[in-house]
């Protein structure tokens, strides 16, 4: 056993389009130990989502992993074949959305909803799962449990049906679960109660998260390990405490920049960094990152950097970040 849940290794995903074929994700490498928290942060189209799904296995008709690892507890997940993953979806790897009610069906109670779900992938049947059901909810901290299995999605607030929808991902003790966004449309209070909720639930159960977010607030408070998306590959990668202490490529620093002060009114959305992550269709030469980046060289616009090893246990993809890395130890061995 490798001490991971998930081993996510080179993992390449393409879509074929009326462009051609395109490939929003490339070469991503990380992995989450049971309990942790890892966040994905990145500007909108860098590949979260698409990520998030490929690790599901969910990518639609267009869509398929071209290359690449994806290991849960050991075992590769992009040769299961279909019937496989659907018995892994759900028991073993849950996934909350951004919005509820794409993934509650509205013509059943949540009750309902929750049972089946916990009948499908654990051996609770009948009334043992129906009081399971009302136990998950009353864990989640919807209020007179007993009374909203009966309901309807609807008839709750979202922030309630967002509750909802993490009782459900957690019900069956999955030993993964993916968040995408899962409190962006929620107003700041409601968002910090259901990431405390998340945080909670998972301590609890060893349950790995991976968190994918645009807000580096969210990722402060919730991450233990940290990747960074630009443009469909991974940045840099660190613990959370290194990567906000010194973030060391530009495009972290970028989006450091773009936090707000503790206390100020402004949301730490991701928006300072001047132009915009490139259409997949017309990605740059070289790093994706140098139009837009300020410590770019003449080799940046020619030669795409790896993924390398910067201190202990971080890597950073950057021409520039990686020569001062080497430039510095250079003279602390000197
Ligand atoms: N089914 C698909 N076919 C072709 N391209 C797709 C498909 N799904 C996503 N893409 C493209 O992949 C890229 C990454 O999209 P993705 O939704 O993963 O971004 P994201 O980082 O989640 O953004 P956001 O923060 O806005 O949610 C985008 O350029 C998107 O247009
Ligand atoms: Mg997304």
């Amino acid at each position: 056993m490798s001490g991971y849940t998930l081993e996510v290794e080179n993992l390449t995903v393409a879509f074929r389009t009326e462009l051609g074929e395109v490939r929003p994700v490339e070469g991503l490498t990380f992995a989450v130990k049971p309990g942790e928290t890892l966040c994905i942060v990145g500007e909108s189209g860098s590949g979260k989502t698409v990520a998030a799904l490929s690790l599901l296995r969910l990518l639609g008709k267009n869509g398929g992993i071209r290359a690449g690892s994806v290991r849960l507890n050991g075992e590769e997940l992009t040769r299961k074949s279909e019937t496989e993953m659907r018995s892994i979806r759900g028991r073993d790897i849950a996934m909350i959305f951004q919005e509820p009610m794409v993934s509650l069906n509205p013509v059943f109670t949540i009750g309902h909803q929750l049972t089946e779900a916990i009948r499908l992938h654990t051996d609770r049947r009948g009334k043992a799962a129906k009081a399971h059901a009302v136990e998950m909810l009353r864990r989640v901290g919807i209020p007179r449990p007993e009374a909203v299995y009966g309901e309807y999605p609807h008839t709750l607030s979202g922030g309630m049906r967002q509750r909802a929808m993490i009782a459900m991902a957690v019900a069956c003790e999955p030993r993964l679960l993916i968040a995408d966004e899962p409190t962006t449309a929620l107003d700041v209070t409601v968002q910090a109660q259901i990431l405390e909720l998340m945080k909670r639930l998972a301590a609890g159960s060893g349950t790995s998260i991976v968190l994918i977010t645009h807000d580096l607030g969210v990722v402060a408070e919730m991450a233990d390990q940290v990747a960074v998306m630009y443009a469909g590959q991974i940045v840099e990668t660190a613990d959370v405490y290194s990567l906000f202490e010194n973030p060391l490529h530009p495009y972290t620093r970028g989006l450091m920049r773009s936090l707000p002060a503790f206390g100020s009114e402004r949301e730490g959305r991701l928006s300072a960094i001047p132009g915009a992550v490139p259409p997949l269709s017309r990605l740059p030469r070289g790093c994706r990152f140098h139009p837009r980046c300020p410590m770019a060289e003449s080799i940046c616009e020619s030669e795409e950097p790896e993924l390398q090893p910067a201190e202990v246990s971080r890597r950073v993809r950057c021409w520039a970040a990686s020569g001062e890395i080497r430039r510095f130890a250079g003279r602390q061995g000197g």
